[in-house]
């Protein structure tokens, strides 16, 4: 009984945490100079939040208040390297917030990892159900704040020769 009762608390609090990553009022939580300690499992720890909060709890505002917060030199602000979209975290964000409003769009993180200053994801992007393309996503750290992102994006059409294209 004691048990069960611990466990039910300690889902509620798992519950309270989510609650409050996904709405983030709390603002930037990285900081562009490396915290003491081991700085590749802070900037693991802050990858893991900052694609669950634009991916899983689809507020990308939330994602980029704490990681990405162009507290940055003036001249290099959130570095873009998408060839369709401009450099600076409001461009940024006057994409992905609408896109993330759009229903009928979703994004699968398939692999997420973190080495050397980098956080790659690869992803199988939908709308409405049907699979429209294998993306690659590289973000670049300074500290535990994100400044640069590359990706490429693959367009799936069905007919592919090859049975295990993309995944
Ligand atoms: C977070 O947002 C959700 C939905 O917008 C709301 O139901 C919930 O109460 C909020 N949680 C906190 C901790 O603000
Ligand atoms: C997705 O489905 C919605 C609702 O049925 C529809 O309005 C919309 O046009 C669809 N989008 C695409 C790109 O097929
Ligand atoms: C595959 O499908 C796409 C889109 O439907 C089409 O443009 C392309 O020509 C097709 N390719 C082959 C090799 O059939």
């Amino acid at each position: 009984m004691r048990l069960l009762r611990a466990s039910i608390l300690a889902v509620l609090s798992l519950t309270a945490v989510f609650d409050t990553l996904a709405n983030s009022t709390i603002g930037p939580v990285c900081s562009t100079k490396p915290p003491p300690g081991d700085l590749g499992k802070a900037q693991r720890a802050a990858f893991d939040d900052f694609i669950f909060l634009l991916t899983l709890s689809r507020n990308p505002q939330a994602a980029f208040d704490k990681y990405v917060p162009g507290v940055f030199s003036k001249s290099r602000q959130y570095i873009q390297h998408n060839p369709n979209a401009l450099s600076g975290r409001e461009n940024a964000l006057n994409f992905l917030v609408p896109a993330w409003k759009d229903p009928a769009w979703s994004l699968y993180v398939l692999r997420q990892f973190v080495d050397k200053g980098h956080g790659i994801t690869t992803s199988r992007a939908s709308v409405n159900g049907t699979v429209i393309s294998a993306v690659m996503d590289i973000f670049r750290f300074e500290g535990t704040c994100i400044v640069e992102h590359w990706d490429v994006v693959q367009a799936v059409t069905g007919n592919e020769t090859n049975p295990i294209a993309f995944f």
